[in-house]
């Protein structure tokens, strides 16, 4: 029987998802796991990610650099706010780094007993589309939305990644997602700019991450999960 591939909307659906022995693919375009992907492209050794505060604190406790996001605003004492162009430092390179964001590294944690877990935005699109086609297990993509509610740029993502794969889809959530992707498949950053994420972002001033997170194929590698932490495959 041929791989299937489907769409978990929102953390609050996932547990309808069985993950077990398949590949789950987080998706947090605005902006944990963009700045994943750009953190492991620009030489930082792993990206260590955490759900809470509290848990970041401890690693902070034990020296580690740590990047704490709520609210799509820096968290206070931390050293790194969730913006990929932190990231790109030069001091970063080599270096393991601690992440916590509102949503992208609580869905990562979530998906972290599936058989693979990978982090795809748009800036590796396509490298995440020929990694799913190589891969003989089932698929989910896994939207981290924002606050469990549904996030137009995570399933626009999503959407591009399920339509330009060409794997067997039949979930409503896939027809809608590739539909959305396909309408705006010539301007997303148009649509980016519809969403109430960008809006939270552009009101705090935060237009650059935005622009660089609605590029596609910026990227070529694939974050991993590891059990441990988030490298590059
Ligand atoms: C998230 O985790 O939902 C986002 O990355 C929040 C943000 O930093 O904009």
């Amino acid at each position: 029987m041929s791989k299937t591939l489907d769409i978990c909307l929102s953390p609050a659906q996932f547990s309808l998802f069985d993950v077990k022995g398949k590949v789950v693919v987080i998706i947090d375009v605005l902006r944990a796991t963009s700045t994943i992907n750009a953190a492991l492209e620009n030489g930082v050794k792993e990206v260590i990610p955490v759900s809470s505060i509290e848990e970041a604190k401890k690693y902070k406790a034990e020296g580690y650099l740590c990047g704490a996001e709520r609210n799509g605003k820096k968290y206070e004492g931390f050293d790194l706010r969730n913006s990929p162009f932190e990231y790109m430092s030069e001091n970063l390179k080599g270096k393991s780094v601690v992440l916590t964001t509102s949503n992208g590294t609580r869905a990562l944690k979530m998906a972290e007993n599936a058989d693979q877990v990978i982090t795809g935005s748009f800036l590796n699109l396509s490298s995440v589309v020929a990694f799913l086609k190589e891969q003989e297990k089932d698929i989910i993509l896994f939207c981290s939305g924002w606050k469990d509610r549904f996030s137009l740029e995570d399933t626009l993502c999503a959407g591009a990644i399920a339509s330009k794969s060409g794997i067997e889809t039949t979930s409503d959530s896939c027809f809608t997602a590739k539909h959305l992707f396909q309408f705006h498949e010539k301007d997303l950053l148009s649509a980016v700019k519809q969403s109430n994420h960008y809006h939270r972002l552009a009101h705090n001033g935060v237009i650059k991450d935005i622009e660089f997170c609605s590029t596609t194929d910026k990227y070529t590698s694939i974050p991993k999960w590891n059990g441990k932490s988030i490298t590059v495959v």
